[in-house]
């Protein structure tokens, strides 16, 4: 048993939507066969896109989706990726399984997919192997509604109106693919290519450095010193006002002791289990460490902290191109995505981006597809079942007495992980059970509101490997049975190796 306490007449900071962004890179089958079909396909699709993936992920309400990559972002000219189809030019894509990309999908298409989506783009710029100018020029195509040069191309291209961008990357890992740069040179870099990126009309630019890899602090102190002549974040960019608002980093829930032997995504043992969620609850300590930092150099917290890639990367499934990083998705990341969510809920003071690597068909995917059929896989459902907390004000949550735990090495692994946000007088509390045993019965202690009727939703399966294909799907949302309320103590019991998710409304 489990005590908790919920402050529910507390709100604090937002839980903004855009830690439930998402990924797509053009590696493997994300982007091909995963987002785009093309138009000739028997794939049932608009303009070349597949329509069972951008339904499936409305119904998640997606807030951003960021292109082309990761480490493919800073080998791609976006001026192959426009025109004609029959004429854009082909290329290498050297990282992701040394394949021909054909550039058949480029910047209209993707703008396409997120207008279809109704999701805010986040466009990654060439920063390692691009040009400022070719960066500047791709904004000026994407945004600008005059006469410029690049507005003429677009229209040419077929679409008068300007998008809207909101959000702009400077690179990807800096430090590795992006180009094997220490801090300071990227520090250098990213200010240049954030002076060029301009804010055209009234679309104003949320440019992004690329950050640190897991807890290397130093990464971002270096780019808070650099970040420009203020700190803050600018209405107009260029002169007086920062060149990025905001810095990245990236965490991956790796369990192997080498790249070469990451584990399977399917196949392993409950000692293997608690590694993989020990892992996922050092996002909680990584978190925290960015955030001390940024706290020393910017204490109002107008910069923002945005965790560009996060998930799980075990072996890819056998049988599939290594470069693809095909792999199948099991109740194991499904709570891996739910703890991650709990700890994005307690920073959201800082943290204003996340995006699960990668939506579709890569790491730890939403959506697999399998020919026309498509999979929702279970770390699919904790996205479904948090789809409340978007833009909801977090509530404190905290457990009175020892929370429930076990010694994984020589870490003391709590597996036990809630949090709990209130937004148009309903709160949504979501919990998880990491036991892979054991049920687990919560006591909450709901305080300052009334507790309305109550409503929940569970995400479990007999095995922690459970996984869902075309032909079977035992990982399913069903209702909670186990809940109840008496005035303002809320008993719950989660099954072994759960998620749940428990709303109510408040006056
Ligand atoms: O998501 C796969 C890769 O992981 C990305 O391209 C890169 O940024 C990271 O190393």
């Amino acid at each position: 048993m489990v005590r908790a306490v919920l402050e529910a007449d507390l709100p604090g900071p937002r839980i903004n939507r855009h830690l439930y962004g998402h990924f797509a890179e053009h590696l493997g089958r994300c982007v091909y066969g995963g987002f785009w079909v093309g138009e000739d396909s028997e794939v049932p699709n608009e303009g070349g896109l597949r329509l069972d993936v951008v339904e499936a992920l409305r119904a998640l309400d997606i807030p951003n989706l960021r292109w082309p990559g990761g480490c493919f972002a800073d080998t791609y000219h976006w001026r192959d990726g426009v025109g004609p189809r029959e004429d854009r030019p082909t290329m290498v894509n050297s990282h992701w399984g040394d394949v021909v990309e054909d550039n058949s999908f480029g910047t209209h298409e993707f703008m396409a997919l997120c207008e279809l989506l109704g999701a805010d783009p986040y466009v990654s710029a060439n920063v390692g192997s691009g040009t400022v100018r070719e960066a500047a020029e791709w904004i000026e195509y994407l945004t600008r509604a005059d006469d410029s040069p690049m507005a003429r191309l677009r229209r040419e291209n077929g679409r008068d109106e300007p998008w809207r961008v909101p959000f702009w990357g400077l690179g990807n890992e800096p430090w590795g693919c992006g180009g094997g740069m220490g801090s300071g040179a990227y520090a250098e870099l990213a200010r240049q290519y954030g002076t060029y990126s301009l804010d055209h009309g009234d679309n104003h630019l949320y440019r992004i450095a690329a950050g640190a890899a897991d807890a290397d602090y130093r990464w971002t102190e270096v780019l808070l010193q650099n970040l420009g002549r203020h700190l803050g974040v600018g209405e107009v960019t260029g002169h007086g006002t920062n060149t990025y608002q905001a810095v990245s980093f990236h965490h991956y829930t790796i369990v192997g002791d080498s790249w070469d032997a990451k584990g399977s995504a399917t196949r392993f043992d409950t000692d293997e289990y608690y590694r993989t969620m020990v892992k996922a609850a050092a996002i909680e300590r990584i978190l925290a460490g960015h955030a001390a930092v940024m706290d020393a150099y910017d204490p109002d917290r107008r910069v923002g902290l945005v965790l560009d890639e996060w998930g799980t990367w075990f072996d890819v499934e056998p049988g599939t191109n290594p470069g693809f990083l095909f792999q199948q998705n099991t109740l194991r990341d499904a709570l891996v995505a739910s703890v991650h969510f709990d700890a994005f809920h307690r920073h959201a003071d800082r943290l204003v981006m996340a995006n699960i690597a990668q939506t579709v068909n890569v790491l730890q995917a939403m959506l697999l597809t399998d020919g026309d059929a498509l999979v929702l896989t279970p770390s699919y459902h904790v996205f479904a079942m948090n789809k409340g907390h978007h833009d909801a004000a977090s509530l404190p949550l905290a457990v009175r007495g020892a929370t429930p735990s076990r010694t994984v090495g020589d870490t003391e692994l709590a597996t036990f992980s809630a949090s709990a946000s209130t937004k148009d007088g309903r709160v949504l509390v979501s919990l998880t059970n990491l036991d892979a045993t054991e049920p687990l019965v919560v006591e909450l202690d709901v305080r300052g509101v009334q507790v309305g009727s109550v409503e929940g939703h569970l995400l479990t399966a007999p095995e922690i490997s459970a996984h869902n294909t075309a032909t079977d799907t035992p990982v399913v949302v069903s209702d909670l049975q186990d809940v109840s309320v008496h005035g303002g103590l809320l008993r719950v019991t989660l099954p072994a190796h759960s998620f749940a998710t428990v709303g109510f409304a408040v006056s």
